[in-house]
């Protein structure tokens, strides 16, 4: 295993086993058997490499922390309702439904000269638990067997916001509003994964030289 994905995975572990949240142990054995230490963050966008999972988890606690310092500087009020015990539960586990979604495949380019050329790419398959993206983290979190407050169940579920709702459900739509009221989990994570994924971990087109 390469160097910074053991440092990575031996970073994220410890981080959850500080939790001491009953069922931990097992959620790492099923991340782990699921391939969720060697997995992508994503097919073609941010962190598309072995291992860029467990990274983007891990850039999206570092976030998340930091936001939490400046917030409650400011909020000083908010700091019982944003434990750090939540904050790494929430960050490390938000995207565990993205383990086994991705198979190494290879496809053809041409390269400069206009010859073809192999290269290896991720394909997306959603057929193992197709039943959405926080849900599904939600759901294998808990039959892994550990326990997560409302909070924290709030915080993976919704923490692609309001990108979740494409088709403007009403319900849905009430119950996001809800969640961010009830949750100041739910927003800082939220926050936390688009800065890391948009600022930290994207190739951006820089407008201004
Ligand atoms: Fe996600
Ligand atoms: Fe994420």
């Amino acid at each position: 295993m390469d160097k910074t994905l053991q440092d990575n995975k031996e970073r994220f572990v410890e981080l959850l086993k500080s939790t001491q949240r009953e069922g931990v142990e097992s959620v790492i054995k099923d991340l782990e058997s699921l391939g969720f230490f060697e997995a992508p963050a994503s097919s073609t966008q941010h962190l598309n490499y072995d291992g860029g999972l467990v990274e983007h988890s891990l850039n999206v606690y570092d976030m998340a922390v930091m936001l939490k310092e400046q917030i409650i500087a400011r909020r000083p009020d908010l700091e019982k309702l944003l434990p750090t015990e939540s904050i790494i539960i929430a960050s490390l586990l938000h995207d565990v439904c993205k383990a086994d979604i991705y198979r190494k495949v290879m496809r053809r380019r041409k390269d400069a000269i206009g010859t073809y050329e192999e290269y290896q790419a991720y394909e997306v398959d959603y057929s193992n638990l197709p039943i959405g993206h926080g849900e599904k983290s939600v759901i294998m979190i808990l039959r892994s067997g550990m326990y997560l407050e409302d909070d924290e169940v709030i915080a993976i579920r919704w923490h692609m916001s309001a990108w979740d709702l494409p088709f403007q459900s009403f319900e849905l739509s009430k119950s996001l509003n809800v969640a961010r009221d009830k949750s100041p989990l739910c927003s800082l994570i939220h926050t936390a994964d688009t800065l890391a994924a948009n600022l930290l971990e994207r190739k951006l087109e820089i407008l201004r030289s």
